[in-house]
């Protein structure tokens, strides 16, 4: 059966208002993602991902514009369709789906949390603030996702300060408390970068749980392709602001096309080469900066494909390279230069 779409994200454009002048951040971004499905936006620090997941829920620092796109959010069976990129963001519209439709979690739980409440008081608040429930239920609705989460003793932890948390509960209590309105969709940005392996890997399998029992849909942030074969269903490789290739997870690990993603695999420890875990600064060179940005293909100052008078023109286009599959690079898709 064709899973309905939740969401449409179409040629999205992001750029920062400085002196007047319009510098490129997001350079049309087109994604989409199911009901029930994880889609991972994948890119080395700086590509883009922070800013983008922000502006899904309109929550840009006010420096930042959306200057093009859409981004259609479908809700659920008869809601009408909003464009989330058209709203005000200080509208009841996208103040109703903030925490209840959409929610976010971040790399850092305290950014979610006061310390001056308790963890309790802080998730009940949102319960009530979206659903007709007495404080008494919110309370009991608090405790139950607590224990859901994992949290040991949910009926006291309730009660505690987020300082008397360990970082680990922390992100617990975080993803809690962005389930307590039965979000149709979670975007979890490097949600578990900040912590050691194995709580990692207890979050990510939390993530997959919510997943399969509420059929929550995710767009789940990270700068490593390591964790995305765990969770995501599709990918999207991004390059300063671009998505540069896309497909089904399997696919794309499988048969990489891009010479980026190729590196980007590359950097991914083998299952139990745990000890040898790399990160992607091993690629050479660095993401240009944002005044740097390259002409043409913004890969091709490292790219060992590079050719000039080519990528260096005009950016490529995302082309289908196989069923679903889809790369931006003139070795694909562009006719004679094909590998
Ligand atoms: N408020 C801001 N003002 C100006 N530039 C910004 C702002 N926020 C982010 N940027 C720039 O936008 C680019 C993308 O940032 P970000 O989305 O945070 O990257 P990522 O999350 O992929 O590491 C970076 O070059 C960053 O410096
Ligand atoms: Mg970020």
């Amino acid at each position: 059966m064709e899973k309905e779409l939740l969401l449409q994200v179409k040629n999205l454009q992001i750029s920062w208002l400085l002196d007047k002048a319009l510098i490129p951040i997001v350079c049309g971004l087109d994604f989409s993602l199911k009901s029930g499905k994880v889609l991972a936006l994948v890119g080395e620090s700086g590509c883009g991902k922070s800013v983008t997941s922000l502006s899904l829920l309109r929550l840009l620092a006010k420096e930042l514009k959306i200057v093009g796109g859409e981004i259609l959010f479908y809700g659920q069976n008869d809601e009408k369709t909003l464009d989330m990129a058209k709203v005000n963001p200080r509208g009841k519209d996208i103040q109703k789906i903030r925490g209840g439709a959409v929610s976010m979690i971040f790399q850092e739980p305290m950014s979610s949390f006061s310390p001056l409440y308790t963890i309790g008081y802080q998730i009940m608040e949102v319960i009530q603030l979206h659903k007709d429930v007495s404080k008494k239920e919110a309370k009991r609705i608090t405790v139950e996702l607590l224990k859901k989460v994992g949290i040991a003793d949910a009926k006291n932890a309730v009660d505690r300060y987020p300082y008397e948390f360990s970082g680990g509960m922390r992100q617990r209590a975080m993803i809690a408390k962005a389930l307590s309105c039965d979000p149709l969709l979670l975007i979890a940005d490097e949600p578990t970068t900040a912590l050691d392996v194995t709580i990692q890997n207890q979050i990510l399998n939390l993530m997959c749980d919510m997943k399969q029992e509420f059929r929550t849909s995710i767009i789940f942030i990270t700068h490593d392709l390591g964790v995305v074969g765990q969770m995501a269903d599709e990918v999207a490789i991004m390059y300063m602001g671009r998505i540069i290739e896309q497909g089904i997870t399997r696919e794309i690990f499988k048969n990489p096309k891009h010479p980026y993603t190729i590196k980007l695999l590359d950097a991914v420890p083998r299952l139990g080469d745990l000890e040898a875990r790399r990160r992607l600064e091993t690629i050479q060179g660095n993401v240009p900066g944002l005044f740097d940005r390259p002409s043409g293909c913004a890969f091709r100052p490292r790219c060992d494909y590079f050719i000039s008078g080519i990528c260096d023109t005009t950016f490529p286009d995302l082309r289908e390279v196989s069923k679903d599959h889809f790369a931006a690079c003139y070795l694909y898709g562009y006719g004679e230069s094909n590998r």
